[in-house]
């Protein structure tokens, strides 16, 4: 092994690689062998990464840096000044201004039911009620919502009594994680207010004609809650612990099994023959 390394001595480095070694203050030990391995790895091809790093290293080697200068507090960028309501309490934060509602919920405020999974707006993990509507929280700044009205999960149950649709996820199993539940309920809770308000979807039969409230099928509700994904796909479970809310009435599972086309038939009977060869 030893030998192997003294061999890489005798690589000869370039002039623009020995002119930056040679402009290197003196570090440490640790510096010494890191020079050492850099210059190694320049000579084995790899140049432009290893003047890249020492360049680097030759910067911060220069760098003044305080002993406190880890525990220094971040200091606010563009700031902004906020006041919201955030199930029912009244919350002044100073953030940045570019700080997701999202993020603030989870980070300054301690409100960790609502999840990040996508944080691009594809998942639905993050939905809370701003308002009474729903909104995704990672694509919504918490500028936006100056003098608005936040409720998350946290919100929802009154004391020890939860709210209608959570229990009617607990009693059909509308989970298995749990991770996209929150945003699935609060998707569900505003959902419900939208079917008050006659607001039409895209599989709503005739957009034209107003009613005063619409009848959730099961269709609609998927429809309406296709932007809450589920990766452990409890969909059935879901849907049947909102038409429950929905209706007031208790829902049966209905499962349905759809018979095999000709190719399936086709694929599975090969499948059977091969198996008895
Ligand atoms: S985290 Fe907001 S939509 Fe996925
Ligand atoms: S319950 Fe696991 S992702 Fe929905």
């Amino acid at each position: 092994m030893a030998e192997e390394y003294e061999r890489f001595e005798d690589f000869e480095l370039t002039a623009e690689e020995a002119e930056l070694l040679e402009g290197l203050p003196e570090l440490s030990e640790l510096g010494e062998a890191r020079r050492k391995f850099l210059a190694q790895a320049g000579a084995l091809g790899l140049g432009t990464i290893a003047l890249n790093l020492l360049a680097r290293e030759e910067v911060f080697a220069e760098l003044k840096i305080g002993e406190s200068a880890g525990f220094a507090p971040v200091a606010e960028e563009n700031a902004v000044a906020v006041k919201l309501s955030v199930n029912g309490a009244e919350k002044s934060l100073t953030l940045d201004s570019r700080m997701t509602l999202l993020d603030a919920l989870r980070e300054r405020l301690q409100l960790t039911g609502s999840k990040k999974g996508c944080d691009h707006g594809q998942c639905g993990a993050c939905t809370v009620i701003v308002d009474g509507k729903r909104v995704l929280s990672c694509l919504t700044l918490t500028a936006q919502c100056e003098g608005k009205s936040v409720t998350t999960i946290e919100g929802l149950a009154k004391g020890e009594e939860l709210h209608a649709m959570q229990a009617a996820f607990i009693k059909n199993d509308g989970f298995q994680c749990g991770f996209c539940t929150p945003g699935q309920i609060c998707s569900a809770v505003a959902l419900m207010q939208e079917a008050k308000n006659g607001e039409a979807s895209y599989v709503t039969a005739d957009v034209r004609q107003k009613t005063a409230s619409v009848k959730l099928s099961e269709d609609e509700i998927r429809e309406r809650m296709s932007g809450n994904l589920c990766r452990c796909g409890a969909y059935p479970n879901i849907v049947k612990a909102i038409q429950e809310v929905h209706t007031g009435k208790e829902q049966a599972q209905t499962w349905q099994f759809h018979a095999p086309d000709a190719n399936t038939a086709e694929t599975n009977k090969e499948v059977e023959n091969n198996a008895t060869v």
